[in-house]
Formats: C-alpha cells, sequence, structure tokens
C-alpha cells in the first residue's frame, strides 16, 4: 500500500519510502524543498515547522507542527503545506510573507520559514489574536536575531486578512505500509487496534510522536514496527458528562485544551507551558502518560484529580486508577498487548479546589524540575480531604500521603500550608540532576505551599508569571 497526501496542493502517493523517514528530511531530501529548516532536531527550535491541515466538521482546520519529529508516514491522508507553497508568485506574497517583509521581521532568515509557517495557521483562525495568543504561537519559534518586536508586529497585521477557508478534499488513509523490513501500521478501530498490537505486542505504539519521535530523528534508530493510534476513532473520543470528563487516549493537547480550560483552569495553565504550539498539536496525553517519565506534566495532575485509566487490549477492558499505573522508574502495569483507550477525570465538586504548578527554568519549553498537583476539599475553613501529588520528586509521579494527613482535619490557614511544607521529605527522597538539586526540589516542593495557600485564599493575584 502507497501513502497519500498532498504537499502544497500537489497529490503525492508514496512507496518505497522508510514509514519512519522524518518528514523534515522527506521534505528536503526527497522533495528537494529546502525552505524547512533543521536546527535542533528534537522539537525545541521551530526552524522545520510546517503546517498540517485537514476538514474537521467540514472546515478546513491548520495546525502548525516540527517536521523533525514526525515520521513521513504519519502525513498519510493528511494536506501539507511548507513555505514554498504559501506565495502565488514573487509578486503575489502570503499576508504573513507580506508582513514580514513590510515590517522587518527578518534578519539572518533561518527562522523565517518556520515563523512564516506558525504566523500562517495563526492567521487561518480568522480572528485578530490578543497578545497571550501570539506569544503562545512563537514560543515554539526561536529567532536569534531579529528580535520578537517586529514580528509580534507582523502577526498583528497578517492577521488582518482573510483566512482562506476553502474546504480540503478528504483522502483515504491507508492501515498498513510496509517498507523493506519496516511496518507502519495505522488501525482505524479499537478493535483492529488490540488485534495488531496483540500480534505484535514489541511494537513502537505511536500518539503523536514528539517522545518517540526523537528516537527517529536524534537517535537514527530504524524502528521495525509501528502502530499509530492517531487514525482509531474511539481514541479520539472526548465525552462529558454531569460528574466527569473522558478524553481518549490520543486526543492532542490542543484538542483537549478548551475543555480542561473550563473545567480546571489551573491544569490548562500547566499544559500550555508544555512544549510549544507545535508540540501540543499533536502530543497526546496517552502519549505523557505512557511515556511514563517521572517528570511528565500531566501525571501529579491527574493523579491529584483521582483520574482513571480505561486500559484495553484484544482480552478486554480493564480499570486501573492512574496512581496504581505507575510501578516504578518508566515502568507500568500495562501488560503485552495492552494499551491506554482513555482517561476518566471526576469533574471538581462546589468544596474542592485544585492548582497545578510547574517549576522549570523557563517558561516555555522547558521541562518541569517539579510539578505540583493538588486538590483540597475544604468545609468552612476545615481541610476535609486533600490530594497531592509531586512529579520530578521520585522515580515515579506519586502521592504524598504524609502532606495529606498534615493537612485533613485542619484549619486551613498559613500555618497548616507550613506544617505541611515540613513533612515533605518523609514521602520524597528526589535524585540531584541538570535541572534542579534534590535539596532544590524538597525545598521548592515544600514552598509550593505557601503558593497554594495565598493562591486558594485570593490573597495574591500577582503568582502566575504573565506572559509578556
Ligand atoms: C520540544 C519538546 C517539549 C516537550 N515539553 C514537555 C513538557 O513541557 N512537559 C511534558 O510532560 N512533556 C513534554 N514533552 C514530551 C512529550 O511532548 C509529551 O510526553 C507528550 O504528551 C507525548 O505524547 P505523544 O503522543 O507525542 O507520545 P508518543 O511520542 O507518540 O509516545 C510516547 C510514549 O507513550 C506510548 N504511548 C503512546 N500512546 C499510548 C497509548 N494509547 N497507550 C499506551 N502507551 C502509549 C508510546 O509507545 C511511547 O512510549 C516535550 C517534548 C518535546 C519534543
Ligand atoms: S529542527 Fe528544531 S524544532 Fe525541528
Ligand atoms: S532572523 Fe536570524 S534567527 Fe531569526
Amino acid at each position: 500500500m502507497t501513502l497519500q497526501f498532498t504537499l502544497n496542493g500537489e497529490l503525492r502517493h508514496v512507496e518505497a519510502v522508510s514509514p519512519t523517514t522524518t518528514v523534515l528530511d522527506y521534505l528536503r531530501e526527497t522533495a528537494e524543498l529546502t525552505g524547512t529548516k533543521e536546527g535542533c532536531a528534537e522539537g525545541d527550535c521551530g526552524a522545520c515547522t510546517i503546517v498540517l491541515a485537514e476538514n474537521v466538521e467540514g472546515q478546513p482546520d491548520y495546525k502548525a507542527v516540527n517536521a523533525c519529529l514526525l515520521m513521513v508516514a504519519q502525513l498519510d491522508g493528511k494536506h501539507v503545506l511548507t513555505v514554498e507553497g504559501l506565495a502565488t508568485s514573487d509578486a503575489l506574497l502570503d499576508p504573513v510573507q507580506d508582513a514580514m517583509v513590510k515590517t522587518d521581521g527578518t534578519q539572518c532568515g533561518f527562522c523565517t520559514p518556520g515563523i512564516i509557517m506558525s504566523l500562517f495557521a495563526l492567521r487561518q483562525a480568522g480572528e485578530q489574536p490578543s497578545d497571550g495568543l501570539i506569544h503562545d504561537t512563537l514560543a515554539g519559534n526561536l529567532c536569534r536575531c531579529t528580535g520578537y518586536r517586529p514580528i509580534v508586529e507582523a502577526a498583528r497585521e497578517a492577521c488582518a486578512a482573510k483566512p482562506d477557508g476553502a474546504a480540503l478534499d478528504i483522502l483515504e488513509a491507508t492501515s498498513e505500509y510496509t517498507d523493506g523490513a519496516q511496518s507502519f501500521l495505522a488501525p482505524q478501530t479499537i478493535d483492529a487496534l488490540a488485534e495488531v498490537f496483540a500480534d505484535h505486542p514489541e511494537a513502537n505504539l505511536l500518539g503523536g510522536g514528539t517522545d518517540l519521535g526523537i528516537l527517529v530523528s536524534k537517535e537514527r534508530e530504524a524502528l521495525e514496527t509501528v502502530i499509530h493510534t492517531g487514525h482509531v476513532a474511539e481514541l479520539l473520543e472526548i465525552d462529558e458528562t454531569e460528574t466527569d470528563i473522558t478524553f481518549g487516549a490520543a486526543v492532542t493537547y490542543s484538542s483537549a485544551l478548551p475543555f480542561i480550560e473550563r473545567l480546571f483552569p489551573s491544569f490548562a495553565t500547566l499544559i500550555t507551558r508544555i512544549g510549544s504550539v507545535q508540540i501540543r498539536n499533536v502530543g497526546t496525553i496517552g502519549g505523557n502518560i505512557g511515556n511514563a517519565s517521572p517528570i511528565g506534566d500531566t501525571p501529579p495532575c491527574l493523579i491529584a484529580l483521582d483520574a482513571t485509566l480505561i486500559l484495553y487490549s484484544k482480552a478486554g477492558e480493564r480499570e486501573l486508577l492512574i496512581e496504581e499505573f505507575f510501578l516504578d522508574y518508566r515502568k507500568t502495569d500495562l501488560k503485552a498487548g495492552e494499551f491506554i483507550k482513555a482517561i476518566r477525570i471526576p469533574k471538581l465538586n462546589a468544596t474542592q479546589e485544585f492548582r497545578a504548578y510547574k517549576i522549570s527554568k523557563r517558561y516555555d519549553q522547558d521541562i518541569s524540575a517539579v510539578i505540583g498537583a493538588y486538590r483540597l476539599e475544604l468545609d468552612s475553613e476545615t481541610v476535609t480531604a486533600a490530594r497531592i501529588a509531586y512529579g520530578g520528586m521520585a522515580a515515579t509521579p506519586k502521592r504524598s500521603l504524609a502532606c495529606e494527613a498534615a493537612l485533613i482535619g485542619k484549619t486551613w490557614n498559613i500555618e497548616t500550608a507550613r506544617s505541611a511544607s515540613g513533612v515533605i521529605g518523609k514521602d520524597y527522597q528526589p535524585i540531584s540532576d541538570h535541572r534542579a538539586s534534590a535539596q532544590y526540589r524538597l525545598q521548592v516542593a515544600g514552598n509550593l505551599f505557601q503558593r497554594l495557600y495565598q493562591d486558594i485564599s485570593g490573597l495574591d493575584q500577582a503568582l502566575e508569571v504573565v506572559a509578556v
């Protein structure tokens, strides 16, 4: 079977190409479109930004993504736009290109194609963006020489133009693509996924590839069998009831964000600090959990929120509290051939407060040193229940039972918050690494209780780092 996608409007059928070739290599070496640049090859600099488009509910939906982390087989069924595809002639630039010229938004030009593609996707939303949205859009595009003022000005100008808006053709995607010893399997139903995973339990499960893609782009590994979850309808569902919300494991951060913003605003703030727009457009919550990193941002939040994982395999479905999922460093309770189907999160009731804090060296595009997540139940002045979890403090994300015990039944005041800080060392013996020392981790994790107290008590509005 061949892969098919359009590249700058032209239909391409691809065969005899390794399915794990990065899209960046494919564009530069096979398609000879060298406008898309390679900077870091690990999703950090944005020089390789391209746009993927598809119809969502009959409307074209444009998403900026990093070509360096995507595998070419992930393009199957999609419309791909690169910087070469925007201008119809030298005299007829896209409004983004035109604005970048007029505002002097480029100097050496290395970052410029990526910035243009990020702003092109922003322009397609058809709204005048707030400064915060422009900041978010550009957080994954590093420019070392121009400075962002003229680029931000170009963003404002370009978004005054109408979006393109034409509906896109629906392209079929294949469920199996092979090249030599490599297979890329893209089942479309959950039972087909369970079937192929049972046949290939050693395969690499691929969500968005923002973790797995590094093996290909940096380590240059030729993964033998990859099973992609991105076409499995059941894994893309979002289901909301009165009591909880359930996200399919392949739902991307960008798709989940509007729901999380409404239900758990503090969790949403943390998610907008995961990577960049390009990462969040493909990265999935299921991938963050499946990756089982001790410094993944969502697991501590999901543990504090008492979320349940719905796991699936050929043997059927089972449910597991997320706090029981992480067994040891990068070791999970998943059995051979089993995968995460969905994550169910109970909504907060009127007496519950939830907060999550990410501590990292930079505001944007940085991996956490510590993540603290807190769900407190307050009856008038008394803490009646508490679920507290930290990431970055142990081999797995885990609850702080000592801190919870220090709070439950106590009056909610600064002394109580400080007493919880004082017992944090009972639950965690963090390690020192290049992100933070063990002592720093313990200190900051404890100090977060004071922030939590001020935050919940509405004593200080200036606790969040504000985008500039
Ligand atoms: C530049 C950059 C910045 C990043 N910043 C952050 C950050 O700030 N915070 C953070 O937490 N992470 C960050 N990440 C890591 C990554 O983006 C997240 O972990 C993301 O959620 C992974 O999702 P994915 O769909 O891309 O996973 P993939 O790479 O597709 O998969 C990750 C792992 O999960 C497994 N997996 C995928 N789906 C399932 C499933 N349904 N069931 C079981 N296992 C599954 C895969 O087999 C693989 O082992 C960053 C990555 C990059 C490249
Ligand atoms: S090359 Fe840096 S993000 Fe892709
Ligand atoms: S113009 Fe040189 S890096 Fe941006």
